[in-house]
Order: C-alpha cells, then sequence, then structure tokens
C-alpha cells in the first residue's frame, strides 16, 4: 500500500487493521520479544501447564506476533488458534506456526469461535475490545466445561477501573503480578458460579 493511501487510512479514517499493521510494519512492537517480557509471558506459560496439562485447546485473542504460541512449544497444546486483526502480525506469525496452530486475521468485537476451548487467553488485548466486560462474557460462551480465561493487563493508570469493570462477570482463580521495566498483572478468571 502507498505511504499516502496508509496514512489517510491510519490517521484520517483511523482504521484499526491500518494503524496496527503499520506500527507492526515499522518494528515498533518489537520490544515485546526482549527480555523485559520474559516474565510476563513465562507466567502464562506456567499457567497453561499447570492449569490445563497435556494437549489442551487454546484460543488467543489479539495474539500477535504469535509469541506466547512460540514460547509454549507444541507439546503443550492439542490445538492452538490466534487471532489478531493486523494481518502483518499474522503473516509473521504464521511463518512460525506448527500445524496444530491456526491463525486467523479477525476484529476480537466481531469474530465468533468456532468450537469450545480449555482456555481463552487476552494477552494485553483486552483494552482493545470496544466492550471489554461483554467481549470477555461472549467468549466465555466458547470455553468446554471447567475452561478458564486468562487476562493480563499492563500496569497504567485506568488498568484498576479496567478491572473493576471485569469483576462482576468472573469470579478469580488465580492472579500472579509481574515486575519488570512495567508492571503486568495475570489473572485466572471462570464465568461466575462454576466451581473448578
Ligand atoms: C499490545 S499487542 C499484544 C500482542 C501479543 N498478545 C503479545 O503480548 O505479544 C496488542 C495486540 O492486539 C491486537 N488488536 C488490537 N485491536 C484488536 C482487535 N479489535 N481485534 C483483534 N486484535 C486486536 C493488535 O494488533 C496487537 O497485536
Amino acid at each position: 500500500m502507498g505511504s499516502l493511501t496508509s496514512f489517510i487510512k491510519r490517521k484520517i479514517f483511523r482504521i484499526n487493521r491500518d494503524r496496527w499493521n503499520y506500527q507492526y510494519d515499522k518494528g515498533l512492537w518489537e520490544g515485546l520479544k526482549g527480555l523485559d517480557e520474559l516474565a510476563r509471558f513465562s507466567v502464562i506459560v506456567g499457567y497453561v501447564k499447570y492449569l490445563k496439562p497435556g494437549q489442551p485447546e487454546l484460543l488467543e485473542i489479539g495474539c500477535g506476533e504469535g509469541l506466547l504460541q512460540q514460547r509454549l512449544q507444541p507439546h503443550n497444546y492439542g490445538r492452538y488458534v490466534g487471532l489478531d486483526i493486523s494481518d502483518s502480525a499474522i503473516r509473521n506469525a504464521q511463518a512460525q506456526a506448527d500445524e496444530k496452530c491456526t491463525y486467523l486475521v479477525a476484529d476480537m468485537d466481531k469474530y465468533q469461535p468456532v468450537g469450545a476451548f480449555d482456555m481463552i487467553m487476552f494477552n494485553e488485548s483486552i483494552y482493545y475490545s470496544r466492550h471489554p466486560l461483554e467481549t470477555l462474557q461472549r467468549y466465555a460462551t466458547h470455553l468446554k466445561p471447567n475452561g478458564l480465561l486468562l487476562v493480563t493487563i499492563n500496569d497504567h493508570k485506568h488498568s484498576d477501573e479496567l478491572w473493576a469493570s471485569l469483576k462482576d462477570g468472573f469470579d478469580l482463580l488465580d492472579e500472579a503480578t509481574t515486575v519488570t521495566k512495567t508492571t503486568c498483572v495475570c489473572k485466572i478468571l471462570l464465568p461466575k458460579g462454576v466451581k473448578n
């Protein structure tokens, strides 16, 4: 796409996909691959292995370039589906995918998952939904019995408010905070009333 067209789509029409593609193509999210992010990914990998050992079916929303799937390694899942609004990010994710992975370009606010999952993960992505609580509740209907949601939110001035807005729909099974250059909270949530 020409740079003028890209500029108009990003800045004037404010098209989300173009904004994210631009940022990935410029390498603005390379930092996610760095040492500072290792603790956040390691906590998630630990939760998946502990809470859903074996061959769980995993769905990751806003998966970016597939860093979580790469850190998990294929023996820790039976099926992995990753979706992201950026086709640039998904192209890079696909380049490192194995046969158990499906990567899709889609908007989390519109996408309808196919099938049911043991864990559905929003790793630094729930902020980008227009209606975070409704989005989590909608995706939660695609959990298997005893399925879990995993949500991470980086500490920022609205993060307490965001967690508070999610609280009513879910019970908290566990949480862990990682502190590197940034502070990130990872919570394991289950739809209210479900015993695990
Ligand atoms: C901060 S990045 C996190 C990427 C990845 N989860 C990680 O931790 O490496 C947020 C991701 O959410 C994606 N995203 C933003 N809005 C989205 C939407 N409406 N639907 C799907 N993905 C979206 C972006 O393209 C980006 O890859």
